[in-house]
């Protein structure tokens, strides 16, 4: 194993009707101001158990905290918050709330644009953060990360604050997620692990364990997902396991790769193609165009998540892509560029990108300007 630090502060508290807690968790002085998203927790009923939690307490609102979470709209909330003198934030949503709430704690706390923030990769100092979340995808609950849009260039950079102080997981908030919000939740989950399991073998049994784990959980709980979104533990799986793929745990002192995720916000920024949506169709062309470098794992995980052990290894890892395939089809994802409209125009687009800022992603650092585009090529 490679060295590592391994410090995650987040409480997490889980379970049904624990939004009842904010009142506990958040310090009696702290100047509140709740974020959330363009309404979703108005119909569900979260708004009323957080404002039933919090009254008698400090606090504004922001609403319109976009998918895919802009600059342009982080400024608007930073302004408020500034206007109200809040020392505590509470992100009520999903990834995205989560994600802008993240930029608008660091954003208080400094003077510039919140842009250059994102720019250089890291916040400096932040308000803390506190989250209620009602969509299981993105780990921002328990993460450090946040990605952040500016429409007017159409540019998608994630950057790195602080962990949430507490997140809130309530598996019933999630009764009321769109099917495709869910099918989105499940493969940003998959490709999570992926990211960070999908290297090199033989780095470590503990975490590859881990990571088979959740890859097995979320294959196995998805069909029942579609029988009945109301199934309380099949649910609470759910959303611990979409929280597990993205909160350290299951990447001490291993390679990571993240090409997928990398050409996969490019597609976001340019189509608004959603998040989990852009992982379906781009992890089947990294697993091809990187096959001989991932050998070793696409074997392994061929054998213990899908089951094929016999043939020669070239049918087995054949079998092991198809089978991945499948089992985003299953969710009602597009696995092909060409299935959303998507060809040549935006791959050049994305060669540009990498090569004029030079980055190199995946586990061997070779995942450059050409490699995107022959990445994205097999995904036609
Ligand atoms: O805005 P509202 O009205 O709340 O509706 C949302 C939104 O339209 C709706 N929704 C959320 N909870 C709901 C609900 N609808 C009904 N019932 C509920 N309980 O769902 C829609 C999508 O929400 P969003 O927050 O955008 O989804 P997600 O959690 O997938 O977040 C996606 C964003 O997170 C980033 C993505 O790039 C994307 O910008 N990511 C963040 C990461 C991180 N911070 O670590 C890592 C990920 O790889 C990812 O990149
Ligand atoms: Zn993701």
């Amino acid at each position: 194993m490679n060295n590592f630090i391994y410090h995650n502060p987040t409480k997490l508290v889980f379970g049904k009707g624990q939004i009842a807690r904010l009142g506990k968790l958040i310090p009696a002085d702290k100047k509140i101001m709740i974020t959330f998203g363009g309404g979703s927790v108005r119909r569900n009923g979260v708004y009323d158990q957080v404002v039933k939690a919090l009254e008698g307490r400090d606090w504004v609102e922001f609403w319109g905290i976009e998918p895919n979470p802009s600059v342009e709209t982080v400024r608007e909330a930073v302004a408020l918050g500034r206007e109200n003198g809040s020392d505590f934030l509470l992100a009520v949503g999903g990834g995205s709330v989560i994600d802008g709430t993240k930029l608008i704690a660091a954003g208080l706390l400094y003077d510039g644009d919140p842009w250059d923030i994102v720019l250089k990769g890291q916040a400096d100092k932040t308000v803390p953060l506190g989250t209620v979340l009602t969509m299981s995808a993105t780990g921002s609950e328990m993460n450090s990360g946040s990605v952040i849009s500016r429409q007017e260039t159409k540019e998608k950079y994630a950057f790195y604050g602080d962990y949430p102080v507490f997140s809130i997981l309530d598996p019933e908030t999630l009764y009321s997620l769109p099917q495709r919000q869910i099918a989105c939740g499940l493969s940003d989950t998959f490709v999570h692990v992926l990211e960070q399991y999908m290297t090199t073998p033989g780095q470590s049994r503990l975490m590859d364990r881990w990571a088979e784990g959740i890859l097995h959980t979320v294959i196995e709980i998805a069909p029942k997902i579609w029988e009945n979104q109301h199934d309380y533990a099949v649910m609470s799986e759910y959303m611990l396991g979409a929280t597990l793929a993205l909160n350290d745990m299951i990447r001490m002192g291993v390679t990571q790769d993240w090409a997928t995720h990398m050409i996969g916000h490019e597609l976001t920024a340019l189509h608004g193609l959603t998040h989990g949506a852009t992982l379906a169709i781009v992890i089947n062309g990294t697993l091809r165009v990187l096959r001989e470098q991932k050998r070793g794992k696409l074997l392994q995980y061929g054998e213990r998540i899908w089951g094929i052990a016999d043939g020669s290894e070239e049918e087995r890892i054949d079998r092991t892509l198809e089978a991945t395939k499948k089992f985003f089809r299953s969710l009602g994802l597009s696995t092909r560029l060409s299935e959303e409209g998507i060809g040549e125009t935006t791959i050049a687009e994305i060669e540009r990108r990498f090569n004029a800022s030079g980055v190199k992603y995946g586990e061997a650092q070779n995942v450059d300007g050409a490699a995107a585009r022959r990445i994205l090529e097999a995904c036609m």
